[in-house]
């Protein structure tokens, strides 16, 4: 799958946001390593920290669904910023796949490519039997 196939998803994918306060509405699509891609959304609430961003939505349907070993992520936003991944999602993001490609495409079309590991340069690990 190109680049621009995986962002087409994420486009996609920010359709089904819930973003009635922000406004911002932001699609993830999560490249699995067997080639499956789990889409997510932002899902917003009154109660304001409860929002769910797009990426951990895409993370969470994707290991609910026995994945955990990821390769690339597109996230998209209209307008003129590239919505890069908050901090909680790039934790979240790098417990799976510390090597991930995270592409950010903004509503004009272009895009940037990050390594996960340039995002979230010396993250929280801890050692487990898993
Ligand atoms: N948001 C995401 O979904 N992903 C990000 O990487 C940053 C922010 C959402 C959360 C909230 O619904 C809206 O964008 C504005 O912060």
């Amino acid at each position: 799958m190109t680049d621009r196939e995986l962002i087409n998803i994420a486009v996609e994918a920010a359709g089904e946001a819930y973003a009635p306060y922000s406004g911002q509405k932001v699609g993830a699509a999560l490249e699995c390593a067997d080639g499956v891609v789990f889409t997510g959304c932002n899902v917003e609430n009154a109660s304001y920290g409860l929002t769910a961003c797009a990426e951990r939505t895409a993370v969470f349907k994707a290991v609910s669904e026995g994945r955990r070993a990821f390769l690339r992520l597109a996230v998209y936003m209209a307008g003129e910023e590239y919505c890069m991944p908050c901090g909680a999602c790039r934790q979240v993001l790098q417990e799976f796949a510390p090597e991930l490609e995270v592409l950010s495409a903004r509503g004009d079309g272009r895009y940037v490519s990050y390594a996960l590991r340039e995002l979230l340069p010396h993250p929280f690990t801890l050692k487990t039997g898993e």
